[in-house]
């Protein structure tokens, strides 16, 4: 059974329940949205990643979540935190904020209405020092976002991840602390 982690105007954000990676994969895992995230995963990919996710949430409290819109009932997003655990971030285990949204559904605000709400989660109830958001700088979209948040560009933390074609490299990192979000928000 999922549980209800945050609500919004339009959008329910609950932890991944069973079944779930089949709709992932029909729903969000499009060549559109995955372009900039390695391309389309396989289903056992996605499976794992949620097994993975599962377990951080039972031991740590925090982890992925799927957007559910609230008019359709439909997946239209997943979005959350996790550990960082690229083997080659020189910040393995920060909290990492991350977020994609279903194509068809883009430009309608659903990102930030969402990654808002992850972010009093990790600042709230799961206490987490400061999040980090990585992306690289042909995602546009991304770290528009991560800037329209008043996540701060941390040159300090990119590397290069060999398994992400060049165009994806170097990963880029943001930060955010609960300070600035305050201050920001
Ligand atoms: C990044 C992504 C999640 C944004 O989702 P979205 O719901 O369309 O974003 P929102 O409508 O909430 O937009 C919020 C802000 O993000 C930025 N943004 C979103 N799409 C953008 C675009 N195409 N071009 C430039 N900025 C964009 C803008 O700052 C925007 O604020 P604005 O509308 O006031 O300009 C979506 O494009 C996506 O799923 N991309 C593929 C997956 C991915 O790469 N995820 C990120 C991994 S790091």
């Amino acid at each position: 059974m999922a549980d209800i982690i945050a609500e919004t105007d339009r959008l329910i954000l609950r932890t991944i329940d069973e079944g779930d990676a089949v709709e992932q994969m029909r729903l969000l895992n499009t060549p559109t949205v995955m372009a900039r995230l390695g391309g389309p995963k396989e289903l056992h990919e996605i499976e794992a990643k949620h097994a993975k996710s599962m377990q951080l949430c039972a031991q740590r409290g925090f982890s992925f979540l799927f957007l559910i819109e609230k008019a359709t009932g439909e997946m239209v997003g997943h979005a959350g935190i996790k550990l960082v655990d690229n083997p080659h971030a020189p910040n393995q285990g920060e909290h990492e904020i991350g977020w994609l949204v279903r194509e068809d559904r883009w430009r309608l605000g659903y990102a930030e209405e969402a990654i808002r709400a992850v972010i009093d989660w990790a600042f709230g109830r799961v206490g987490a020092p400061h999040v980090v958001a990585l992306t690289s700088e042909a995602n546009v979209p991304s770290w528009k976002l991560m800037e329209k948040l008043g996540m701060v560009r941390r040159e300090d933390l990119d590397f290069e991840d060999p398994d992400y074609p060049q165009e994806d490299n170097p990963v880029i990192q943001y930060s955010l602390t609960q300070e600035q979000w305050e201050s920001h928000s």
